[in-house]
């Protein structure tokens, strides 16, 4: 019998999750407890893990197929599912250099509200962070719900944002930081994506679809489409609608990947270590809007 505990935070998105064994293989009775606590609560914490990184790729591909990560200087022991985050060189086991263009384009880019690979097609369900090197002070992770946050707009704001498309794409932090492009033929692996502003989840709930990865409005200036955006990110990181997670080494963080945002708080990057592996769900369908997909 499961012995499963889903505790919801006091306020905003997460639950923490206890009494579940993620050493084996997800049984079906856990996975659908935590499939449902992920609607319920968008971001599920676990304690404790000492994983593999053969786990956590089983226990991810319990939700779906994974993404994959083509750079093998980023994946985790050899496995394109999995994804370095951090400032450590896998090679070399040294912190990396703060000024080499992919590494601070990196860390520009998770320190800012973001969406993982919201710049993909089909965006993906949800993303799994696992800790295995902390900084003793700062690299914590905040994440924003924008269900939560939407729900609290205005109507006439509703209305206004419902017909939007919203332009994400990958190069956009390099663009806006003057940092040099990625070579022309790994661009064309991730061609900007059309999405709606505001998605319509599979249980009716509306979400604000943006973050850093986005680079315009469609009928919109640049300025105005950015000045909205970051308007919006504002609203959506008022603390009632935030957690901010105190990393400890053998932490798991699950989050819903289409209306969670997150971001890296500050660390010392040229003298702590951080590393966590991440995997995430691909999506297997288009972003509802409000009217249906946009593309
Ligand atoms: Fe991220």
């Amino acid at each position: 019998m499961s012995v499963i505990k889903i505790i919801p935070r006091d306020q905003a998105i997460g639950a923490e999750v206890t009494g579940i064994d993620l050493a084996n293989a997800l049984q079906l009775d856990s996975f659908e407890i935590l499939r449902n606590a992920l609607d319920d609560h968008r971001l599920l914490i676990f304690r404790n893990l000492r994983w593999t990184v053969a786990q956590q790729i089983a226990f991810s591909k319990s939700f779906g197929t994974l993404e994959n990560f083509p750079d093998p200087k980023d994946q985790a022991e050899g496995h394109k599912t999995v994804l370095r985050v951090t400032n450590i060189d896998r090679k070399t086991n040294a912190i990396k250099p703060v000024d080499e263009p992919g590494h601070k384009s990196f860390t520009l880019g998770t320190s800012a509200w973001h969406i993982d690979s919201s710049f993909r097609t089909l965006p993906s369900k949800a993303s799994i962070l696992y800790a295995l090197e902390i900084p003793e002070k700062g690299g914590d992770t905040m994440f924003a719900d924008t269900t939560l946050a939407y729900d609290t707009l205005p109507e006439a704001k509703k209305q206004e944002l419902e017909d939007l498309v919203i332009i994400h794409d990958f190069e956009e932090t390099r663009r806006r930081h003057k940092l040099p492009p990625r070579p022309p033929e790994v661009r064309a692996a991730t061609p900007p994506a059309r999405q709606p502003l505001v998605a319509v989840r599979d249980n009716g709930r509306r979400a604000l679809f943006i973050g850093s990865h986005a680079a315009g409005i469609e009928g919109m200036n640049y300025e105005d489409a950015r000045a909205m955006i970051d308007e919006l990110e504002r609203i959506c990181s008022k603390p009632e609608f935030t957690y901010r997670h105190k990393w400890r080494e053998g932490d798991m963080v699950m989050f819903d990947n289409i209306c969670v945002m997150h971001q890296a708080m500050p660390y010392d990057l040229s003298n702590s270590r951080r590393l966590l592996h991440r995997t995430t769900v691909a999506g297997n369908k288009p972003l509802e809007g409000v009217n249906g997909p946009v593309i």
